[in-house]
């Protein structure tokens, strides 16, 4: 990688942030669009958020991506919100567009591309949404446009459960319910079983979220986690005979449309997923 004067500064900003995969999938991508740019990640706490905002305006950076804890405070930093990114509360993607900053969000679309990349059926179907966050309000919206019809949301805390799913019937229009983990048991039928908890993430490789018993009621399970590349849940949809989908192409899927957003064009993917699968997390 060559770095001069004309080098582009692109980041993430985010706390913690050593976990980041970012870097190395935007490097390897500029890298393979030969484009003079590097990548880096800033550790940022939340009391210096607002002068990191105004930092990429001042030093000229092309581009961010925005990551746990400050995808939803940044927006009111910025000059243009997309209407995606509006609709889910959250900005993953800065684009310094000549000193106006825009922000957009491309985790829903990466996690809707992932589903149509693999054929798998949303319309009209019921899902359920294990957690409350973030990720799940993300993985919310996703299965929204992609025309769901119910959602079931279970979570730990009750109050948080019940914030999202207000969220998806005021403001996505989806018929939907909170539950706890206990009452998924209940159920007859799952067409689609979504993690979205941090629960079977490594280390923790061996918790899942909900048993096996729960599992074997779906059809489809995705967990959105991709690492491990399967986790306990999904050790259970295999064992169980069901199609399932790790958080992988999600990752990637995201990371491909905020590099489109900054320079206009597709990675090449085949490039990114060899260097990941190199990778020893
Ligand atoms: P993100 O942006 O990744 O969604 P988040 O907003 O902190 O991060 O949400 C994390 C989700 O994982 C929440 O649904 C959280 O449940 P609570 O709302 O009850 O905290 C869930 N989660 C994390 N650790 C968990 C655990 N040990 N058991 C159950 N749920 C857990």
């Amino acid at each position: 990688m060559r770095i001069d004067t004309k080098t582009d500064i692109y980041g993430i900003i985010g706390h913690p942030i050593g976990h980041s995969l970012s870097p190395l999938i935007h490097n390897a991508a500029f890298e393979s669009n030969n484009l003079n740019s590097v990548y880096v990640s800033f550790d940022v706490y939340e009391e210096n958020l607002k002068d990191a905002i105004l930092g990429i305006k001042a030093l000229g950076i092309k581009g961010i991506n925005v990551t746990v804890p400050h995808k939803e405070n940044v927006i009111k930093y910025l000059d243009y919100v997309s209407d995606e990114a509006k609709l889910i509360g959250a900005v993953n993607t800065i684009k310094n567009n000549n000193g106006i900053l825009e922000g957009y969000n491309t985790d829903v679309t990466g996690f809707s591309e992932s589903l149509k990349e693999h054929g798998i059926e949303v319309e009209g179907k019921n899902a359920v949404i294990l957690g409350a966050g973030g990720a799940a309000r993300a993985v919310a919206v996703g299965l929204s446009l992609a025309g769901v019809r119910t959602i079931i949301v279970a979570n730990r805390s009750k109050e948080k459960a019940r914030n999202l799913s207000t969220y998806i019937k005021n403001n996505l229009g989806i018929n939907c319910i909170d539950v706890t983990y206990d009452d998924l048991n209940q159920l007859e039928e799952i067409d689609i079983l979504v993690n979205a908890t941090s629960v079977g993430m490594s280390p923790n490789i061996n918790l899942s979220p909900v048993d096996e018993n729960v599992v074997v009621k779906a059809k489809f399970v995705y967990d959105i986690i991709y690492n491990p590349e399967k986790t306990l849940l999904l050790s259970y949809a295999e064992k169980c005979g069901i199609r399932n989908l790790n958080g992988f192409d999600m990752l990637i899927n995201q990371a491909n449309h905020s590099f489109k957003i900054w320079t206009g064009v597709n990675f090449n993917r085949s490039i990114i997923l060899n260097i990941l699968k190199k990778k020893d997390f």
